[in-house]
């Protein structure tokens, strides 16, 4: 697969050494910087790598910030981006099962090179389980359309949900 990956400056540390392990795992990684360790907006980062995804130019992104949780937000503002804000085993495994995540997203500050490490494994290896998770995730996607057509003016919102 083609992965990119992108860090601010709190992950700009781990930058080498992720790249370097995707590509070990048999990938080809998009290296998106940072590329020095001064200060930068993680959202610009952020929409980089989601934008990448979005378009199809890669097939999946890896995001790292001080927590993990900035990245995740500013990426799941781009159509078709599923970040997951990972961080063990499950959380990793999970987020490619059930939700088909296509951009993971953890945290520089909070967890061990060897968790990390895992974790990039594990969600780079591990497939969708489609069946009814398909169904979920098609929903998410139905919901953006609902965004697309809230702001052409027309109203696609459901007049009464749960
Ligand atoms: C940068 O100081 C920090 O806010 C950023 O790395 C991230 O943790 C944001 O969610």
């Amino acid at each position: 697969m083609r992965i990119a990956v992108g860090t601010d400056h709190r992950g700009f540390e781990i930058r080498g050494r992720v790249v370097e392990l995707v590509q070990r795992l048999g990938h080809e990684a998009i290296d998106l910087g940072t590329f020095s360790p001064d200060s930068v907006d993680y959202p610009d980062i952020a929409a980089a790598v989601a934008w990448k995804v979005s378009r199809g130019e890669v097939d999946r992104g890896i995001l790292i910030c001080g927590t993990g949780l900035g990245m995740c937000i500013a990426a799941n503002k781009v159509p078709g981006v599923r970040a997951a804000p990972c961080h063990d085993d499950i959380t990793a495994e999970m987020s490619r099962r059930h939700n088909d995540s296509n951009v993971l997203c953890f945290s520089a500050d909070l967890l061990g090179e060897r968790l990390i490490d895992r974790m990039i494994e594990l969600w780079l290896n591990t497939p969708f389980e489609g069946g009814r998770h398909a169904r979920r995730v098609n929903k998410i996607t139905e919901l953006e359309h609902q965004v697309e057509q809230e702001q052409h003016g027309g109203s696609s919102t459901p007049a009464a949900g749960p």
